[in-house]
């Protein structure tokens, strides 16, 4: 019981529950046609994510790693009405593709694409007083990810929703000696959020036609450091 029936069944529910979309399925094979890495979330994931924005009716959603796009579009048409989401990306060459994506989904309007680090975008984004976020999500560099979950309590409302992609890493994650630093990073963000009182979490695993991983999933009791 492993990949390929993890493959056959997200195929599976692919064709019940997510028909053709052509401004998502051109977002993917544009992303794939100029190069970029074909690590976007799942349909399901998009959708999941989608779900939690609509059932918070979220408004001011934060993303950190935009790629080309792909998990923005999700949760830029789930967004309340009037609300924005704020996409982190170090890339110039992934925002440009993303950009020509939001174009084509209709969605650029709602759209704040921030290009650099975000270890300098977030702080620049707390400056400027943009949040608080009602959704978060995490999908950047994994070495990051402790100060990635510092910065999303930090500018999430009391109450938001944080999600966290890549957290089990192919199981990868329960090997304390293993030499890769995306491994550490996420190591570390387990443990930090372990011990972290303002939020309350959880962590699940996940399957489907890309393998292994999981989410981890909290909501911000407080922002008080
Ligand atoms: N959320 C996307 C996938 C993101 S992949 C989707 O599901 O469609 C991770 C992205 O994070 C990559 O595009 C990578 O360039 C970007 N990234 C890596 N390090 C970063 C950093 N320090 N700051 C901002 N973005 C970063
Ligand atoms: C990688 C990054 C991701 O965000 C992901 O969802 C899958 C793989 C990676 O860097 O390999
Ligand atoms: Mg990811």
């Amino acid at each position: 019981m492993s990949q390929d029936r993890w493959t056959a069944v997200e195929r599976y529910f692919g064709d019940l529950l997510f028909p053709p979309d052509p401004a998502l399925d051109a977002a993917l094979a544009d992303s794939v046609a100029a190069g970029l890495p074909p690590i976007n979330v799942s349909a399901a994931q998009g959708r999941l994510l989608a779900l939690v924005a609509q059932m918070i009716e979220a408004r001011r959603i934060l993303e950190i790693g935009t790629l080309g796009g792909y998990s923005t579009i999700w949760l830029a048409r789930a967004l309340a009405a009037g609300g924005r989401i704020v996409t982190l990306e170090i890339d110039a060459r992934h925002a440009d593709v993303a950009r020509r994506n939001f174009e084509r989904a209709a969605v650029s309007d709602r759209i704040d694409l921030r290009v650099g680090p975000a270890q300098e975008t977030l702080p620049a984004i707390q400056a400027e007083g943009v949040g608080p976020f009602d959704l978060i999500f995490v999908d950047a560099d994994k070495p990051s990810y402790p100060e990635y979950l510092e910065w999303s309590i930090r500018l999430s409302r009391p109450g938001g929703v944080i999600i966290v992609d890549n957290i089990v890493r192919d199981g990868a994650v329960v090997d304390e000696h293993t030499a890769d630093a995306r491994v550490q990073g996420v190591r570390r963000f387990n443990a930090a959020l372990a011990v972290e009182r303002r939020v309350t979490a959880t962590a699940i695993q996940l399957v489907g036609a890309k393998g292994y991983d999981g989410f981890a999933v909290m909501i911000v009791k407080s922002t008080d450091a």
